[in-house]
């Protein structure tokens, strides 16, 4: 188990958490060997590699199997995956789903959501819990920035607070205004991990589809730093193009 206490160091001394998406053995080579802080099996693995319409539509045996490829492939990184939602319906089915996991290499598992007595029985395992509040695409539909208002980023707050204090060891804000997630980050001393929240937060998480440019659509908050679609089109036809005897 690698100890969360080093992710509050960074957070202290201000210097940025990477947290990226991965879904497979050699891109989790890639990541690791890069120096990428923490390795996370997002359950945006339904959408962008098993080609489902929703990420609630992956189960846990699913979430298992790329789990079990990522993790051989780290030597070093933090490596964190998400509670699918068909498994997060009360405490015991998400601690048992989390033990699964567990056994599979993770380190700790993210949960979406305002629910204390989650954090409060990971707390009691060895395996660390990771909160998910702003936009939390298993629970509200639309994606749309959240905590607008002072009055739901004060409720923000106090419930990334109370997520806190009930033993989350981190926690991702997405689609937050950067005031807002600069706020959060501040009041907590667990990290905060930022998507589509600004830059104020103690790290950043990125889709890997996003990053590379797998993912053809440029969402506004991606770090986008290759057009790996366009390469690997390029790729595909010299390569039809060469067996066909066309060049
Ligand atoms: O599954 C996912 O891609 C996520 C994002 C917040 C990174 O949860």
């Amino acid at each position: 188990m690698k100890q969360t206490s080093h992710f509050r160091a960074l957070k202290q001394r201000g210097t940025g958490i990477s947290m990226l998406t991965c879904y497979d053995y050699p891109s989790a080579r890639i990541q690791d060997a890069c120096g990428i802080d923490v390795i996370f099996v997002g359950d945006s693995l339904a959408t962008n590699v098993l080609g489902y319409a929703h990420q609630n539509d992956l189960s846990l045996e699913e979430m298992r199997h790329h789990v079990r490829a990522v993790a051989r492939g780290i030597e070093r990184a933090y490596l964190l995956a998400d509670i699918p939602y068909a498994v997060s319906q009360d405490v015991p089915t998400i601690l048992d789903a989390a033990g699964q996991l567990r056994q599979d290499g993770v380190d700790g598992v993210k949960v979406e959501g305002f629910k204390p007595e989650v954090f409060a029985a990971l707390a009691q395992t060895e395996i660390d819990g990771w909160a998910h509040l702003g936009f939390t695409p298993q629970l509200i539909e639309k994606p749309a920035m959240q905590a607008k208002d002072s009055a739901s980023a004060d409720q923000l707050v106090g419930e990334c607070r109370a997520l806190e204090a009930a033993g989350a060891v981190g926690l991702i804000l997405e689609l937050v205004p950067e005031a807002v997630a600069g706020r959060v980050s501040r009041a907590l001393e667990i990290p905060v991990i930022g998507i589509g929240a600004g830059l104020l937060c103690d790290g950043q998480v990125q889709v890997w589809h996003d990053l590379i440019g797998l993912e053809t659509r440029i969402y506004k908050h991606a770090f986008r730093q290759c057009d790996a679609h366009a390469a690997q089109t390029a790729a595909v036809r010299a390569y039809r193009k060469l067996v066909a005897g066309e060049q």
